[in-house]
């Protein structure tokens, strides 16, 4: 399946696309199952599209840029078009603005932090949703405001107009999360950008977490609601070769020195003086990822051919299928909006009563074959936030920590366009005998991770990779002889 512009494929396709959907996965038991995976918002398995056309490509790989050889006239050609493959993705205009490659979200938003030229008393309006990735960048330049959360788990919209006001003058960003990776919640992106715009403050859009779901329009330059900066991962969107997005106006990137130098970032070099040369190349210093950038453009194309609003619509219904259902079982509590999913993502957050969340999302894996994701998702305030922690718990936490492996945390179930309600019936089944008290495993806790260890189930992942040393196994199963 090689969809190109134009031609349409069907979600059912889509599953198809999926490398891995069967792949099976060692029970408990003793017996297999096909692998429930339930943790897409950390990182997508792969398109079968993507992988193929990676195959296709590296016949024809070479560094770009530079050589005059006919691959290298390829590679150039190809790694330069899934720059514009990128940008349009989000509606941008490739005569305003420029798309750069760094390596994932965290990267493009650190640099975009770096290129920024923010001083000690600027300010940066950010909010306490904030994955560290789009909080930490900030706080290394400038001040950075975090606007609160409300009761069900959303930005403060008022509160953040309101640090607009006090800070006018000196805010020079407003950061927020185009999706929470957390509770899934989508904050008004357009309606910020304009708040942001009359305070004469810029908008990032760290939207590593939208741009799997929904479809997403920067608009064009000159509107008042227009996204000024945006960052994505490929490895949130089913191309997982070590690719991230950051798109901006182009007089911003042509001002200013890049944060990285080196190779490919000049125009001139004197041993005095140095000139740079024009974006994105100036951003992206030394050989870039040409496979990550042809994987990328495959996916994003695959994306296209199903689209972006039947994807959205698909996760729509899916957590309508899931939250009521797991709402049912008793002592399970799921956070973040639980029945208006309007303005919300496939991601659905959970913690159940009387048991660790480390130790539901290691039952869910060895008696049920799901991998989730448990803890604090890269968002301790938000998470803390969430939970209801006191300053004095959190405290107390940092102290203990210890003696106390058991930090505050959730499990969380995250789905891809991929994902289908076979899927979540055996989530919901396995769930609902956890809940129940009723798993079979004997489970011991490692008192420096905090991380289970189930009695008796085997992780063998020698027998899939020949460099593999069973002698340095982690701690997910007991060691294999
Ligand atoms: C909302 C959000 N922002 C930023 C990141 C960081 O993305 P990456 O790990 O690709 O840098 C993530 C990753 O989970 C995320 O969910």
């Amino acid at each position: 399946m090689k969809p190109t512009n134009g031609t349409s494929l069907s979600l059912a396709e889509l599953r198809n696309d999926i490398v891995g959907i069967d792949t099976k996965v060692p029970l408990l038991d003793g017996t297999e199952r096909r692998y429930v995976f339930l943790d897409n918002a950390a990182s997508t398995p792969a398109f079968r599209s993507v992988l193929k056309c990676v195959e296709d490509f590296l016949p024809w790989y070479s560094s770009v840029h530079r050589g005059t050889g006919f691959k290298a006239v390829v590679a150039t050609n190809v790694y330069d078009q899934s720059h514009r493959i990128a940008g349009a993705f989000v509606g941008a205009n490739p005569a305003l603005n420029v798309v750069m490659f760094g390596k994932n979200t965290t990267e493009c938003a650190n640099k975009l932090a770096n290129r920024f030229e923010l001083k000690p008393d600027d300010v940066v309006v950010a909010t306490a949703m904030e994955h560290h990735s789009n909080d930490l960048p900030w706080r290394k330049h400038c001040k950075v405001i975090h606007v609160g959360i409300n009761t069900d788990g959303g930005v403060n919209l008022q509160e953040l107009k309101d640090a607009l006001a006090t800070h006018k003058g000196k805010v020079k960003l407003v950061a927020v999360s185009g999706a929470s990776n957390v509770t899934g919640i989508c904050s008004p992106i357009h309606d910020i950008a304009q708040w942001a715009h009359d305070a004469g403050a810029k908008i990032f859009v760290d939207a590593a977490q939208l741009a799997p779901h929904r479809p997403i329009n920067i608009l064009p330059n000159n509107d008042p609601r227009h996204i000024d900066f945006l960052a994505y991962s490929a490895h949130k969107m089913y191309a997982p070769f070590g690719i991230g997005v950051l798109i901006g106006p182009t007089e911003f990137f042509e001002k200013g020195a890049p944060d990285m130098v080196g190779g490919g970032t000049v125009s001139y070099v004197g041993l005095e003086e140095v000139e740079w040369g024009a974006p994105p190349q100036k951003d992206e210093a030394g050989t870039p990822n040409v496979v990550g950038a042809v994987a990328l453009a495959e996916a994003l194309t695959v994306l296209g051919a199903v689209g972006m609003e039947t994807i959205a619509q698909h996760e729509q219904e899916l957590l309508e299928y899931t939250i009521p259902k797991m709402k049912k079982i008793p002592g399970v509590h799921v956070y973040g909006p639980t029945e208006d999913f309007s303005s919300k993502v496939g991601v659905v957050p959970f913690t159940v009563d009387g048991l660790d969340h480390a130790l539901v999302a290691t039952i869910l894996s060895v008696e049920g074959g799901i991998g989730v994701r448990n803890g604090n998702f890269c968002a301790q305030p938000y998470m803390r936030k969430l939970l209801g922690v006191t300053p004095e718990e959190e405290r107390a936490n940092r102290a203990d920590r210890c003696d106390n492996p058991v930090i505050p945390g959730m499990v969380r179930a995250s789905f891809g366009c991929y994902t289908n309600t076979e899927d979540v019936d055996i989530f919901l089944a396995t769930l609902e005998m956890i809940a129940r008290k009723q798993y079979k495993g004997t489970y011991t806790a490692d008192p420096i991770t905090g991380m289970y260890v189930a009695k008796g189930h085997r992780m063998n992942a020698a027998q899939h990779f020949r460099f593999f040393n069973p002698l340095e196994t982690t701690p997910h199963g007991e060691e294999v002889a």
